[in-house]
């Protein structure tokens, strides 16, 4: 069993319950009034709740910067393109791909997920946790289409693992309603194991958060927790969306870690590679490049919508100390199809040296 300590109360949990120091030990569940069929009074209530749960500012940069009017496709995050923004030219990409009659293939490969196993050894690894398993999900979409979703949901039912970790873009749409994707993950964590972990990516509105906590998920919103198996303690961070909402902050969530501990970061690009590494992680899981989606053959992408070396667009990378795993993720986004970079769902394995 793995445990889970409170930050704020140094009490482990064997509900594999989370809280943070802004909810003064209290259970995120019990940090929220959610109700999915609030209305816009109970939704100003729940910025409020934000505040409370986040800290004013991160809740307000946040929340601000999703009210701006529209998502900028030019400037604004980490890159300066942002195709996923550019909702004219989806369209245009869909038509073409029918044109050239490969949409119904490309919608197949969606739903032709793979399960990768990811060895990474670890040679401060506790005892107690060599052979621990890792069920790695990303950039899932839930809401873009019923079928890729069913097609999730069958494969991780059978899969064995100890914790399960979520890096992000639940939703399809940058912005906009939430609840597509809220009803789409409800429907997914019933499925999975718990402990479940989760970021927000950036598609996702921090709306959701209260939704995701209340079904179960231990958010990391530039937090840390320590994960404990027979009194030997390893630690999980995760950042807000470093991609177009720059919301991370690697020294809030690292502060609590003690510098010889092993320390995993979810983080829901790899963008933020050099700046995690130097924080002394000793291993980063991230999503967001989809490994391009629509490939080459052989792989080769057209783009990774993220500022970062191409050979951490997809699977296993090291820099510095720090290993590194790009998933390319479960979902699809702007266009539901996969050209030759099929969906994945990934078993991170932790070994002793
Ligand atoms: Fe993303």
């Amino acid at each position: 069993m793995v445990l889970v300590e409170c930050f704020a109360t140094r009490t482990p949990s064997k509900y594999h319950r989370h809280a943070s120091t802004n909810c003064a030990g209290k259970f995120f569940s019990e940090c929220y009034e959610f109700q999915p069929q609030n209305n816009r009074a109970n939704m100003d209530n729940i910025e409020q709740q934000l505040a409370t749960r986040l800290g004013r500012v991160h809740a307000r940069q946040r929340l601000g910067i999703e009210a701006e009017r529209g998502h900028h496709v030019f400037g604004r995050g980490l890159n300066f393109f942002h195709p996923e923004n550019w909702y004219s030219a989806h369209a245009l990409v869909r038509y073409a791909i029918q044109l050239v009659g490969m949409y119904e293939r490309g919608q197949r490969n969606a739903r032709n997920l793979q399960v990768k196993k990811n060895p990474i050894h670890l040679p401060h690894l506790p005892k107690a946790f060599h052979d621990f398993k890792i069920l790695h999900l990303t950039d899932l979409h839930v809401d873009m289409d019923e079928r890729n979703l069913n097609a999730l949901i069958q494969t991780v039912a059978d899969l064995h693992y100890d914790i399960c970790v979520l890096t992000g873009d639940y939703r399809a749409r940058t912005f906009g309603e939430i609840e597509g994707a809220v009803a789409g993950m409800q429907r997914l964590v019933l499925m999975l194991k718990q402990p479940v972990y989760g970021i927000l990516g950036n598609h996702d509105s921090v709306r959701m958060l209260p939704a995701l906590e209340s079904m179960g998920v231990i958010m990391l919103m530039n937090e840390a927790t320590a994960l404990e198996r027979e009194g030997a303690r390893i630690f999980l961070a995760g950042v807000d969306d470093p991609h177009y909402f720059r919301v991370d902050n690697l020294e809030k969530a690292a502060q609590h870690i003690p510098p010889d501990a092993v320390s995993l970061l979810l983080s829901h690009t790899p963008e933020i590679y050099r700046l995690a590494a130097h924080a002394d992680f000793d291993v980063m899981l991230c999503g967001h490049t989809h490994g391009g989606q629509i490939c080459l053959p052989g792989g080769i992408p057209l783009t990774l919508d993220s500022k970062c070396p191409r050979y951490m667009g997809a699977g296993k990378w090291r820099y510095q100390h720090m290993q590194g795993y790009t998933s390319v993720g479960a979902g699809t986004s702007i266009v539901n199809v996969r050209f030759n970079c099929p969906p994945e769902v990934t078993i991170h394995h932790l070994l002793q040296v």
